[in-house]
């Protein structure tokens, strides 16, 4: 319409993102830039870092890579205070770094190493950011903070590690709503399903893994067969971050929003 200016639903908000060199972190990145947002990449991997940073500026996008190692405290807190210095402000924490370990064994085979890695990049990151970014929501008079957890958070899974850490990070953010909401900051997590980055495509994708199926990849087309919801984009799990850093999702704390084609809601009982 003439005379119509389209304003973003992220307009001069300031958020960062950990992980964001690569998958649903950068997809939400460049998601959030184009609703008028600006993004700091908290990533780890320094090439991947500064390809997404100058992706998004090619672009026309504000974006800042900040060399950080989530797992670690001081690291956080230098990216943190670079972000508002470089910003002046912060307005969304979204907390996406983490994975599972092909070593993720039974509670009695499990190396302890492995234990501590996974709750130190899935679990430990997200207290970190918060303890450091919370003031700076604080001093901006509100903010959102999204958690990225998984399905198997919710369902429990035969990876210990991994489902306790995403088991935990639904209760870490419904106390952080309880904690936080008399200062205008809602906190509230994503669980997505399959989603395919281009981790996720360079191994279940390979010919290799097409050609010469296991257990796990025939476990794997039949979850997908009863639940085709269940495997998406990056942009997929981006647009529901969008939503929940925006004030139109003014109403949601506390809550995990599955995006799983209702893997975590259901059971279906295999038939053909
Ligand atoms: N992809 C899926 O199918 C899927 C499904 C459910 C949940 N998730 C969750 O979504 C989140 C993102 O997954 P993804 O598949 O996009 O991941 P990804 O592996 O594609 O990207 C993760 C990024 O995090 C970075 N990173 C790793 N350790 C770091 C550290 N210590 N400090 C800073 N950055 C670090 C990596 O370098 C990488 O760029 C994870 O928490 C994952 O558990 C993913």
């Amino acid at each position: 319409m003439e005379g119509t200016k389209t304003v973003g639903r992220l307009e001069g908000k300031v958020i960062f993102l950990t992980g964001a060199g690569a998958g649903i972190a950068k997809a939400t990145a460049l998601s959030c830039v184009r609703e008028g947002a600006k993004v700091a990449l908290f990533e780890l991997n320094e090439e991947a870092g500064a390809g997404a940073e100058k992706q998004i500026r090619a672009a026309g996008g504000s974006a800042l890579f900040v060399h950080t190692d989530v797992t670690d405290d001081d690291s956080v807190r230098e990216a943190v205070a670079k972000t508002v210095q470089h910003f002046g402000r912060l307005d969304v924490i979204f907390n996406c770094a983490g994975g599972s370990s092909q070593e993720d064994h039974p509670v009695h085979e499990m190396d302890l190493e492995v234990w501590h890695k996974t709750i130190a990049l899935n679990l430990l990151h997200p207290f970190l950011t918060c303890r450091h970014g919370i003031p700076h929501l604080i001093k901006a008079g509100g903010g959102s903070i999204i958690n990225v957890t998984s399905h198997l958070g919710l369902v429990g899974s035969i990876k210990p590690a991994y489902a306790a850490t995403k088991g935990g990070i639904i209760s870490f953010t419904k106390t952080l709503a309880a904690q936080y909401v008399q200062y205008g900051i809602r906190a509230n997590a994503i669980a997505p399903g399959s989603i395919r980055t281009e981790r996720q495509i360079s191994r279940y994708e390979s010919k290799d893994y097409i050609e010469k199926p296991s257990t796990a990849a025939r476990e794997r087309a039949m979850f997908q067969k009863l639940y085709p919801f269940s495997k998406g984009e990056p942009d997929d799990i981006a647009s529901i971050a969008v939503f929940l850093a925006s004030d139109e999702s003014r109403m949601l704390t506390g809550t995990t929003i599955a995006a799983d084609g209702g893997r975590s809601s259901y059971l279906k009982v295999y038939s053909e």
